[in-house]
């Protein structure tokens, strides 16, 4: 599967630019899942749960979150049925979120079952609590890769970030990751300015000495509590110029990967970083995702309220080519860029968790 990266047009250039022009001018009824602006949409996140054991701070408060009723998510059929369906338009990439997808009860039969749908690129995010005990079951169902969250490398402060976790455990997932073949690791930092900024050269250090990449990703107008506020965002430059006075990096080339991390490693061979500048620098211009939510909503976009629901078509024997067409109406109607900088923006209804990262 290639993405509609128009030849001439570096990813770079491409990052910052949010597609204007109508390339595609009717839904196609076959091929790829491709939208107006002429993305292709192959890569499926599919939140398996609403529920978290932590409450990180940018993500949801401390004490009243509520969650969906059991019955309102999708079965593991359910979800199966739909990425099946996905697959035959093109989707070759699927991360399991939630909440915390290993909340779930059974998420390894879930994995061992898209993987026999055929899917070889599957990944989680996890926030690393209680990945320790499941990797290996993992890795042998045929989750490939997992992207750990951890905000901070000094023990009080990443308790008090993420409420109801511990340091320790989850560098002990880490390891056990790593030991389960779940490579490259990958650990995702939310910076909050003025709560662990001052950890920038750290975590590029633990970067360097352990070969995982450390991503820094720009805290999003997505939290529960709707406290988001640009001041205590850390702009992703900022976080490049803090590293490379140290020590100097160099961009790894993307070959038109739409991958939303701008990757760099360390001149000296010791390793990379990632920055998910989301916010200051939106990459909407070369977006190939769909996300599913756990209670079977497509969205197209993190920042949109519109959601096609496929719950229902599910379970009233729905057929596959009526699903097919949700899809191709979902990805149809997803807008060109996320509208974050723009006079007006309203926070989505439904924060991270609900919709899965
Ligand atoms: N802004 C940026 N990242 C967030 N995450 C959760 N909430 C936010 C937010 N408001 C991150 C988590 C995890 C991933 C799923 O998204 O830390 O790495
Ligand atoms: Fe849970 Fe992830 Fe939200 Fe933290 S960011 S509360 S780990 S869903």
């Amino acid at each position: 599967m290639t993405t509609s990266v128009p030849v001439g047009i570096t990813p770079k250039s491409l990052r910052a630019m949010e597609p204007d022009k109508l390339v595609v001018q009717t839904m196609p009824t076959s091929g790829p899942l491709v939208d107006r602006y002429g993305r292709v949409h192959n890569d499926l996140r599919i939140s398996v749960t609403d529920r978290c054991n932590l409450r990180c701070v940018y993500c949801m408060p401390e004490e009243g979150m509520t969650f969906m009723e059991r019955d309102e998510l999708l079965r593991f059929d359910e979800i199966l049925r739909f990425a099946a369906v996905a697959k035959g338009l093109g989707v070759d990439a699927v991360r399991l979120t939630g909440g915390e997808p290993l909340v779930r009860k059974g998420l390894v039969s879930l994995v061992q079952g898209l993987s026999d749908l055929g899917f070889e690129d599957i990944s989680l995010t996890t926030n690393g609590t209680e990945l320790a005990r499941h990797a290996g079951k993992l890795a042998a169902a045929g989750l490939r890769r997992v992207n750990i969250s951890c905000d901070s490398l000094i023990p009080g402060r990443f308790a008090a970030i993420r409420r109801r976790a511990t340091l320790d455990v989850v560098l002990n997932a880490m390891d056990a990751a790593e030991q389960a073949g779940l490579l490259p690791l990958k650990i995702n930092v939310v910076l909050l300015r003025g709560q662990n900024d001052d950890e920038i050269l750290s975590f590029a250090q633990f970067a360097r000495e352990t070969g995982r990449t450390v991503r820094f990703i720009e805290f999003m107008p997505l939290d529960a509590q709707g406290d988001w506020d640009r001041a205590q965002l850390v702009p992703g430059r900022e976080v490049h110029d803090v590293i490379s006075a140290r020590w100097e990096l160099e961009p790894i080339e993307r070959s038109a990967s739409p991958a939303p991390a701008e990757r760099f490693r360390f001149v000296d061979g010791a390793g990379e970083i990632g920055l998910i500048s989301s916010v200051t620098e939106p990459f909407c211009g070369t977006c190939n995702r769909l996300r599913l939510t756990s209670d079977g909503a497509i969205r197209n976009c993190l920042f949109s309220d519109s959601e096609t629901t496929v719950r229902d078509l599910l379970r009233s024997g729905g057929s596959d080519d009526a699903i097919a067409h949700s899809l191709r109406s979902a990805v149809w109607g997803k807008f060109p860029g996320h509208g974050i900088n723009e006079p007006g923006f309203l926070s989505p209804q439904r924060s991270m968790s609900m919709i899965g990262g």
